[in-house]
């Protein structure tokens, strides 16, 4: 799904990522750890495009990043859903609504703007809310939710364009132990039911362990650790974050 071959990525004229070797098959639940400014986010939204490649291979989706034509990188965007740490969710609109947007580009503009769906369409948002645990509050609005249900219903409008991939950055890093549990629980399930890809950016490396089947750990732009969570060591652990202290 995701392939990257001695891959230097970054900004303008900084290079971010260095000499990148990481393959992403289908299934996979990748978490990527490491300490702030280490390259994390920009390692992550690379996979929609738009960070400079300065040397190497990518692929996404058998798409070319480097040389990707502007109409291929729309095809390869409604192939993937993003959730962030901020929900970006319209927060005066319902949840149905807000979830439904996420199948916009199979509704035209003058059917959503009246709001008239088809029964397939409020049936597929109705079984993406149950999945979510987030169908008894359909009508509510998204600014009267708590951060856990307003991220639920983020994984179920990603979920709405039936991605392949989910990129996730730092998604629960604002919400309490309980919540933050309850959407982790709902990634895992999203990956292993509907065997959707997720790469998520991941703060809390006990999360990261227990429910992912990979970790990669970066630092300073530079894979230092790819391997199973089981295989985490003190060592390894302190080789991936080192720095983060003289911070
Ligand atoms: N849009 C941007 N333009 C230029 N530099 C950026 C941009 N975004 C991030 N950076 C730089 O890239 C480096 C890695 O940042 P980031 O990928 O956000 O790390 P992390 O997510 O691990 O905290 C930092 O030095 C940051 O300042
Ligand atoms: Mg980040």
């Amino acid at each position: 799904m995701i392939k990257m071959k001695k891959l230097t990525l970054g900004y303008k004229k900084e290079k971010i990522l260095k000499n990148v070797n990481l393959h992403i098959h289908k299934g996979e639940f990748v978490s990527i750890i490491g300490p702030s400014g280490a390259g994390k986010s920009t390692l992550l939204m690379s996979i929609v495009g738009g960070i400079k490649v300065f040397d190497g291979d990518f692929e996404v989706l058998n798409f070319d990043m480097e040389n990707i034509k502007k109409k291929n990188l729309v095809r390869l965007r409604e192939q993937i859903g993003i959730i962030f740490q901020g929900y970006n969710l319209v927060d005066r609109l319902t949840v149905l609504d807000n979830v439904i947007s996420g199948m916009l580009k199979d509704i035209p503009m003058a059917r959503a703007i009246i709001k008239y769906y088809k029964e397939k369409e409020l049936k597929k948002v109705n079984e993406l809310m149950q999945i979510v645990d987030i169908a008894k509050y359909s009508f509510k609005r998204c600014d009267e939710l708590s951060g856990g249900q307003r991220q639920r219903v983020a994984i179920a409008r990603a979920l709405a364009s039936d991605p392949k991939i989910i990129l996730a950055d730092e998604p629960i890093s604002a919400l309490d132990q309980k919540s933050a549990k309850k959407v982790m629980k709902i990634l895992e399930k999203v990956n292993k039911e509907l065997n959707v890809t997720i790469v998520a950016n991941l703060h809390h490396l006990d999360i990261a362990q227990k429910y992912c089947t990979r970790i990669i750990g970066v630092n300073d732009g530079k894979i230092v650790f790819d391997g199973k969570p089981d295989e985490l060591t003190e060592e390894i652990i302190e080789k991936i974050y080192e720095g983060e202290l003289h911070k």
